[in-house]
Order: structure tokens, then sequence, then C-alpha cells
């Protein structure tokens, strides 16, 4: 009978160490919910310790989520194992993963400690987190590189302290399928409680062997792998979520292990994935890119209208690529909004489909076709009404090849007053951006810009990404509109909103910090007052 293999997500944590793709709170759990709906085993939330950001959305994710189990990283340090425990205890279902390195690379330079320094410090980290914890994994870090004596009996200590997960990972992604195959059953002969614990894997992508070594794992013996959506990771990045289930599930007779993901779920989280960080799927990456199932060459096509079978080993629906034959134009009405969004996968709630139709029609009388990409383009760049401060009321830009580009705009203040304003700049974004500061009077840079066509045609939608910060953070934006200058107003104003908000809280929190403080000093003068009396 075909065995269950665990799936442990770190895009959050892992993933989110890479240039690029840091989230903020509210993306973290919106990812976080997405993963669960994917159907993954454990999420890896973040490394609670290192930042009170990450403690935070640790936290929150725990509360957040359900089915999954809810893992924070550790040091083997009591203060990380603390962290980690405040912020994953409320969690359905908690876990707390401590690592230490244990090759001597690693032990000599970077934690300059003896190997029996090393099996001292497992023990009493890993038998601490389980005197707050049931769920503890343990980490070998740098296991691939480690000498496998030394590694069976850190991880027969492992065990012997309450680990119930002991992870083996390729930190450097350097081994081979050979090599980790041979790591694995080395463990397994050679560690006396290892049936007491799964093992794991972990495996960096640096010379592109990342899943094939996870699967080699698999082969050999690990019932839990840990990866990330897309493969994001430190440098070259993690294993390939997407890639290790798809091949367990297409060579079945293989491999002959299942896993409870979700697989028509893949294409929307990598979806969200990409939409919330802002950075574009390689069109050719295996399983999510957009050419993944499409198939251009005349003898392809052929053999694929003759039997799919011919070119195409798993089906696009089969990881929730749908084709649908639904098109709609100018004369769809709500109804059948309703059910393309349904048919692409969207749960909405009454006021965001109402809202979104108003979109959709307001696009239909610009362009002709609305295909799936441009409607799950406007899904994905609308935004919560509640936060937006500012919105686009109207504007006009002058620019040409001979002028100084200008841009008078109007917006409108949650209050409902509009506001107008103009600017000059050496092009029309520029021009727009600037005058957009103008009228906010809050001062931001222009850290990124992105404009992409939607879809190949003429009249396509252009989808602009951008990344603004100021004192307080960089916040990310993306709009959609026929009308380039207009898309970028609109994801300048997407992000300038999230910054404001932030900066809203930000001011609330010193504020309800001083009047705690007065409240204090009130308390403490009071208290005086009465012992003198
Ligand atoms: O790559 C690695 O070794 C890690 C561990 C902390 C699990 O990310
Ligand atoms: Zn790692």
């Amino acid at each position: 009978m075909a065995e269950r293999v665990y799936i442990f997500d770190t895009t959050l944590r892992d993933g989110e160490q890479a240039p690029g793709y840091s989230m903020n709170l509210e993306e973290k759990i919106r990812m976080a919910k997405q993963l669960e709906a994917l159907g993954v085993d454990i999420i890896e939330a973040g490394f609670a310790i290192s930042s009170p950001g990450d403690f935070e959305s640790v936290e929150a994710i725990a509360s957040a989520v359900e089915r999954p189990v809810v893992a924070s990283l550790a040091r083997a340090l009591k203060k990380d194992i603390d962290a980690a425990w405040n912020a994953v205890k409320k969690a359905k279902h908690p876990r707390i993963h401590v690592f230490l390195a244990t090759s001597d690379l690693h032990l000599e330079y970077k934690l300059k400690i003896s190997r029996e320094e090393a099996i001292k410090r497992i023990k009493e980290s890993v038998s601490y987190a389980k005197s707050l914890c049931d769920d503890i994994e343990f980490s070998c870090e740098d296991a691939s590189r480690t000498e496998l004596a030394f590694l069976a009996e850190a991880v027969e200590c492992a065990i012997d302290s309450g680990a119930t997960t002991v992870n083996l990972p390729d930190t450097v992604g350097y081994a081979t399928p050979e090599e980790i195959g041979s790591m694995i059953r080395y463990v397994k002969e050679h560690v006396k409680n290892i049936d007491k614990a799964i093992i794991s894997m972990h495996n960096h992508n640096d010379l592109g062997l990342a899943v094939a070594n996870t699967l080699a794992g698999i082969e050999a013996g690990a019932r839990q792998v840990e990866c990330t959506l897309c493969g994001i990771g430190e440098r070259a990045g993690n294993a390939a979520l997407e890639e290790i289930v798809m091949a367990l599930k297409t060579r079945g007779d293989k491999f002959g292990f299942y896993t409870n993901i979700v697989t028509e779920e893949i294409a929307r989280s990598a979806r969200l994935l990409s939409s919330t960080t802002g950075v574009k799927i390689n069109p050719s990456k295996a399983i999510v890119g957009d050419n993944a199932f499409a198939h251009e060459s005349g003898i392809h096509q052929h053999g694929m209208m003759a039997n799919s079978l011919t070119y195409e080993i798993m089906t696009p629906e089969s990881v929730g690529v749908v084709k649908t034959n639904l098109v709609l134009g100018k004369h769809s009405g709500q109804h059948a909004f309703s059910k393309k969004m349904q048919e692409l996968g969207y749960a909405l709630s009454k006021d965001r489909e109402d809202a979104l139709f108003l979109e959709f029609k307001k696009t239909c009388d610009r362009k002709k076709n609305i295909t799936d990409k441009d409607l799950i383009a406007l899904v994905e760049a609308q935004e919560n009404p509640e936060t937006q401060t500012w919105s686009l009321d109207s504007f006009v830009v002058n620019s040409g090849n001979r002028m100084t580009s200008t841009a008078c705009i109007s917006l409108k203040k949650s209050n409902e007053k509009i506001y107008q304003d103009v600017a000059s700049g050496t092009g029309p974004v520029y021009a727009s951006l600037r005058c957009v500061e103008k009228i906010i009077k809050h001062p931001f840079s222009l850290e990124e810009y992105n404009l992409t066509a939607v879809t190949e045609d003429r009249d396509a939608l252009g989808e602009v990404f951008v990344k603004i910060s100021d004192q307080s953070g960089v916040y990310r934006g993306r709009g959609v509109s026929t009308d380039v200058i207009e898309a970028s107003i609109l994801a300048c104003l997407n992000a300038i909103n999230k910054m404001l908000d932030e900066n809203s809280k930000a001011i609330g929190q010193s504020q309800s910090a001083a009047k705690m403080s007065f409240e204090n000093d009130m308390l403490i003068g009071h208290t005086d007052k009465k012992e003198q009396e």
C-alpha cells in the first residue's frame, strides 16, 4: 500500500528570507490560509526570535489556521525556544523546530564548539523544548557534510531528548541524490531509536538538485519533506513543493507514495505568492510556469489532438490551471461573471464580487474580449476597500518627445473630499507620481517599477507593480488598466494606502503607549499619595 509523505512548507520562513520575497503581516496570513487550503501538513511560519515582526506573524498565523501544524524555528538556545513557544502556543497543533549545526566546519568556524559541546546543547535544548511542547523537530544543520557516525550520534541524542521529527538538511545544496540516499540509509541503520521519529529532508538548490535529492531521500526512508512554493529560498532556493508533489503523484507507479496536497490548489498558491511579492514566475518553471502546459510546435499540437497522452504527462486541470470555454465580454451579466469566478476557483464575498463586477464592466468598455488572465489580474489587483484612504478620481497627462510631461490628478480621500494638483516630470509616470505625492503630502521613494502586459493582444491590460518606501518601511502596490498611466497611478495609490495605514497604526500605538505611561504615572502618583496619607 502507498505510504504517506508529510509536506512541511517553509515558504514563510526559509522562503521569505530570500531577497524580494518579504511579506507584511496581512500578506503572510493570507499566504498561510492558502497553504492550509493547499493541504500542507506543517507550516513553518517564521523564526520568532529574529524580530518583533516575525514573532507577531508566527503568533498571528498560529491563530489563523486550524488544520496544519504551525512551527517556529529556534536555535538551540533557551531564549529562542521561549520565543518560538510563546509565538506558537495558541496554535491548535504547535511545533518547536530546534536546530544546531553538526558538521565539523560549522562547529569549528561558526559555533566554535566541540562535538561533545554540540551533543550537550542538543540534549539541553531539545529536552527544554519538549518540556514546553509535545511536537519537537530537531534539525542537524549541514547534515549532508557531517561525518556520518557523528550525525547518527546527534540524531540519537535528539530523539532521546524528545524530538519526534529529525531533519537532515543539505543546507548548502552540495549533495547528490545518491549521497542523500546513503545518508538516510546510514541513519536508519545506525540510530537505535530511529523508529521513534520521522526522518525529514530539507534540500537547497545550489546545484539544481534539491527536488532530485528530496525524492532520493523519500526513497531511502524520509517521510517528511521541507519545501517552498516555486522553490523560493536562500540563494538558489529550496526544493519546490509543487515539483515534489507532482513527481510523487504523476510517478506513483515508480515511487508508491502519496501526499495530502490538494493539487488543484497549486496554481492558485503560486499565483498568490507571485502577486503578493511582485516576483514573476519564470514561464518555463515546471508545473506552474505559463509555458508548462503550452504546446507551440505543430508536431506537438498534432500529437495532442490525436491523444493528449502523447505530450502531456499530467493535465493542467490537475494542478488548477483551468481552461474554460466561457468567454466574457460587454454583454455578460453578473450571473455569468459569478460563474466564471467560481470556475477560476475564487470564493468571493457578495460585496467583493459586486465591486469586481463593476471593475469588469469598466474594462469591457475598453477591451473586447476579457480572458481568464485579465480576470485573474483584476481580482488580484483589488484591495480591501476598508484600508483605501486615497482613490483615483480622474487624471490628465500630457507627454511627448519635445515637451516636459505634465500630470493633473484628482484624488478622492476617504472622507469623499476631492483634492487636485498638477506636477511635471521627465516622463508621464514620473509626473504622475510626483503629482500624487504633492496631493497626499507624504514623501516617498520609488524603489521598483515594473510594467507588463497581461495578455498578448494590442488592447491588453497593463499590470504595474511598484515598491515604494518611507521611513516606516517598504510597501508594494499593484494596478491594472488598459491605460498604463492609470495602472501606474493605481499601483502607486495601492502602495500609498498600505503605507499610510501602517503609519497611522504606528501613531496610534505610540499615542496609546504615551496614554498608558501617563495613566501609570497618575496611578503611581495616586498610590504615593495614599501611602503618604
Ligand atoms: O537549510 C537549513 O539547514 C535550514 C535549517 C535551519 C533547517 O534552513
Ligand atoms: Zn534551509
